[in-house]
């Protein structure tokens, strides 16, 4: 989850779903990316987060679409990016249930500060790209780690 959907969550998924395809785990999981913000519905990610990840050896795809709150129903966890989008996606939640799903991606980081965002690179240069494929890197690995100890995989 972030803002736009065509920068940092499309990272952030294609990130995760290559760790999952690493670890063998592809059939176990549903992995999709969404925007708070629906005004760049339909779109590509930005060509330079596709850059960034033919740099790093990850496929980076996908076509933006907005978070709906049916999708606290579909997923388990609800992964965002700055503290704007858990704001936006508390005011969401059908539930309180629910809301406990969403959680900063940086929190699964452990050099992470509390409440550290994946800084949005858009306004940015190909190195803020990087950057931001990084920190999802870091994060992602752990993310993973936390749900195969959860599920005993
Ligand atoms: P994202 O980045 O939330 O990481 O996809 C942004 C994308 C678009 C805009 C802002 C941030 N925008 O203002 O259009």
């Amino acid at each position: 989850m972030c803002l736009g959907n065509i920068c940092r969550s499309p990272t952030a998924e294609g990130v995760f779903r290559h760790l999952v395809a690493e670890a063998g785990l592809t059939a176990k999981f549903e992995i999709d990316s969404a925007g708070t913000a629906d005004y760049h519905s339909g779109d590509a990610p930005d060509h330079r987060a596709r850059a960034a990840g033919r740099r790093a050896g990850i496929v980076i795809d996908g076509a933006a679409r907005p978070f709906m709150r049916s999708d606290f129903a579909r997923f388990d966890h609800v992964i965002a990016m700055d503290a704007s989008n858990v704001r936006d996606l508390g005011y969401m939640a059908p539930s309180p249930e629910a809301a406990t799903k969403i959680r900063l991606l940086r929190s699964f980081d452990p050099e992470a500060e509390q409440g550290a965002p994946v800084p949005d690179p858009y306004y940015g240069d190909d190195a803020g790209f990087d950057h931001v494929l990084e920190l999802c890197r870091v994060a992602c690995r752990n993310l993973l780690a936390e749900i195969r100890r959860e599920r005993r995989w």
